[in-house]
């Protein structure tokens, strides 16, 4: 099952400090929401597959994000099955879930974070495309995007833009 990531990082590859993102921009939400939520076909949804950590970190009103099938990976929790959210435990369970189960109602997947998901996502020959939105500013962070520059070449690359004092950059990397 082929899938994509979508990421913001800042200048040293930080995605998030003490369980949350320690900037705001809203212009990287309404890509990140473009992005997931967009499909070819109006009948069907795009699935997010996200770390136990990321779900708790979205406020009640973000979630389950709309729009798109949430799936929650956790190695503790009761695999739980919902309209809207599944809980399954390990990544490879829940493509194979979404190509088997959910493959009439399921477009794209995209794997939405934190760093332990992204680091056994990018492992996957599946894993396509990466959105990575880059601000260019050095924010302390405690987990960390990983190494991807070996595997996946730079398709398209956005003009710098500012909000704020936060001048980003939206990427799409191809596998090679
Ligand atoms: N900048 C961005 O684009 C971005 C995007 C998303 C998140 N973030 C940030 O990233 C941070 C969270 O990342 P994180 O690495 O701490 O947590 P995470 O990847 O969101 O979640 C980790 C949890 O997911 C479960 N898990 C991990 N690997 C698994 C596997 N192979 N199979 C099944 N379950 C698995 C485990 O839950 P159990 O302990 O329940 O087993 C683990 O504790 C936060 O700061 C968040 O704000 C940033």
């Amino acid at each position: 099952m082929v899938f994509s990531i979508i990421a913001a990082i800042e200048n040293n590859n930080g995605l998030g400090f003490e369980g949350q993102i320690p900037w705001q921009l809203s212009a990287d939400m309404r890509y990140f929401k473009k992005i997931t939520t967009t499909t070819n076909s109006s009948s069907k949804k795009n699935v997010v597959i996200m770390g136990r950590n990321t779900w708790n970190s979205l406020s009640d009103k973000y979630r389950p994000l709309p729009d798109r099938l949430n799936i929650v990976l956790s190695r503790h929790a009761a695999e739980q099955f919902s309209k809207s959210t599944i809980w399954t435990t390990s990544l490879q369970k829940a493509l194979n879930l979404v190509e088997l189960e959910y493959s009439s109602a399921a477009e794209q997947v995209f794997v939405i974070g934190g760093a332990t998901i992204y680091k056994e996502a990018l492992k996957s020959v599946e894993c396509e495309t990466l959105y990575l939105t880059r601000i260019m500013k050095d924010i302390k962070c405690d987990c960390f995007f990983p190494e991807y520059n070996k595997e996946y070449e730079l398709l398209s690359k956005s003009v710098p833009a500012k909000e704020g004092n936060l001048k980003y950059i939206f990427e799409i990397y191809k596998r090679k």
